[in-house]
């Protein structure tokens, strides 16, 4: 029996809701056909973005949205996306596919759709390809209320009010697609980039990101930290959970042995080890600095699904991703005192998605169910708690990631949400949980388990989502249960 504590007198930060962020990039049927279909689709739209996919993510609770890119933003001429749709340019899009990209879903579609879904927005400019001109001018198109010539073309472009703009990114990857830069280099860019992109409205700030490091390239963090410590608010890790460990051969999303399930959970529990690493390496250039951490890009990267496009990176999503997402939101919440921000790639086809669609059908991944269970935790507030775990062993790694873990937060009436994971693919465990200082009334819970292989198809969309959990005794101060192998769990504990 493993013993989990809990304690609602320790606050430790308020998780900050956008931690839940997801990320839409122009990339194979993510943005195009994933969500927005075009006013004349026969997919029932509002404003050409689906009915289906808006009302699920909105079910979800989706805080904020990442947009145009990933590498793509890098590439991204926002005037070429702006105005009457048959003058939009149409051109290639180099990194993924070597499709058409027309233009038609731009700067006015993006902010129709984050309206739509009641979130908010983060918006990713171009340092590689793009001039500090362009970038100064679409912040200002964005955000300028007063007389200019952006806010005078926005407004003949049919928004006469600004956007609503909270974050927005100095480019992306710039040591790889978006420019292949050194730290020392990218530093300076950003601040030149940066001083441009000015703050119009009075009293509102545009959170300022800067391109952080790839997995654990330190040296980035350090060289960066340096020179944008003054002047950026966060500082974004880019890291995905590649079960092989080959970029060449990933591995398939649903065929997979024990090893590579070991060796995924594994290697997506790296996260902690990199979260605390960069934290302690931002720490070392400049203490008690504004500068928090983003995960701007996250999540699990299989090989493509049999037959479809290699440069549309759509894979399909078990029960091993819904472990992964469990695992990773419970690290992103215990470090809610210095995340800021994190976007699970990305919302809709492409990667570890919420979302798959096929024509007018959707379905809804495992991880989507983990995302809908984990939305109470946002900006409720991170209060202490422990649990002890047996070590699991990843053969291929030769390494150990622990059986369980879990978070709680607590909202404004007392009551505690608790999440936990079974990493296990095979093992249930028993658990007893004690809750300092508070008397229960009562527990409800729910649980998204099944065999790792387990996904939803077109044919069978609801093989894997969340029911009702029983299996636990309710004590004075806490409770028994025993976590099914395989699952994620969720207590509302009222006092
Ligand atoms: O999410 C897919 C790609 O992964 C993004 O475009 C890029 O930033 C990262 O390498």
């Amino acid at each position: 029996m493993q013993k989990y504590l809990i304690n609602p007198n320790q606050k430790i930060a308020t998780i900050n809701k956008d931690i839940y962020g997801h990320f839409s990039e122009h990339l194979g049927r993510c943005i195009y056909d994933g969500i927005f279909v075009g006013k004349d689709s026969k997919i029932p739209n509002v404003n050409g973005m689906r009915c289906d996919v808006v009302a699920a993510l909105k079910e979800m609770g989706l805080p904020v949205l990442r947009w145009p890119g990933g590498c793509f933003a890098d590439e991204y001429h926002w005037k070429d996306g702006i105005g009457d749709l048959k003058d939009r340019k149409k051109m290639i899009n180099t990194h993924w596919g070597g499709v058409v990209e027309d233009n038609s879903f731009g700067t006015h579609e993006y902010f129709e759709l984050c309206r739509q879904l009641g979130c908010d927005t983060y918006v990713n400019g171009n340092v590689g390809s793009g001039t500090v001109q362009e970038m100064n001018e679409w912040v200002e198109y964005m955000t300028f209320d007063g007389v200019s010539p952006m806010s005078k073309l926005r407004a003949e472009n049919g928004d006469k009010e600004p956007f609503d703009l909270k974050y927005f990114g100095v480019g992306n990857e710039s040591w790889g697609c978006g420019g292949n830069m050194d730290p020392e280099y990218y530093g300076c860019l950003f601040k030149r980039y940066n001083t441009y992109c000015r703050d119009y409205v009075a009293g509102k700030h545009v959170l300022r990101i800067a391109c952080g490091p790839n997995v654990d390239d330190y040296h980035w963090t350090k060289e960066v930290m340096d020179k944008v410590k003054h002047h950026a608010d966060g500082i974004s890790l880019h890291y995905y959970t590649v079960p092989t460990g080959h970029w060449h051969h990933k591995g398939s999303a649903t065929d997979f042995d024990r090893k590579l399930y070991d060796s995924t959970i594994y290697k997506a529990y790296r996260m902690e080890e990199l979260v605390t690493n960069h934290l302690a390496m931002m720490d070392s250039v400049k203490p008690h600095s504004r500068v928090k951490l983003i995960v701007d890009e996250w999540g699990t990267w299989y090989d493509v699904e049999p037959g479809t496009n290699p440069g549309f990176l759509y894979q399909q999503n078990t029960m091993r991703d819904a472990i992964v997402a469990g695992l990773t939101l419970n690290i992103f919440n215990k470090h809610a005192d210095r995340i800021m921000m994190a976007n699970i790639a990305q919302t809709v086809n492409v990667l570890q998605a919420v979302l798959l669609t096929e024509g007018d059908k959707m379905v809804k991944t495992p991880t989507y169910y983990v995302f809908k269970m984990y939305k109470e935790h946002q900006q409720n507030t991170l209060i202490g708690s422990y649990i002890t775990t047996n070590s699991l062993h990843s053969e291929n790694d030769n390494g150990d990631f622990p059986q369980l873990t879990e978070s709680a937060s607590i909202d404004e009436n007392g009551v505690i949400y608790s999440t936990i994971t079974n990493n296990s693919a095979t093992k249930a465990e028993k658990i007893k949980c004690q809750i300092a200082d508070t008397k229960v009334t009562s527990i409800e819970a729910e649980i998204l388990t099944g065999e790792c292989h387990a996904h939803n198809t077109f044919d069978n969309g609801d093989a894997v989502q969340t029911v009702e959990f029983t299996d636990f005794r309710q004590l004075k101060d806490g409770f028994t249960a025993t976590i099914p192998a395989c699952s994620v769990v969720k207590f509302i504990i009222n006092p």
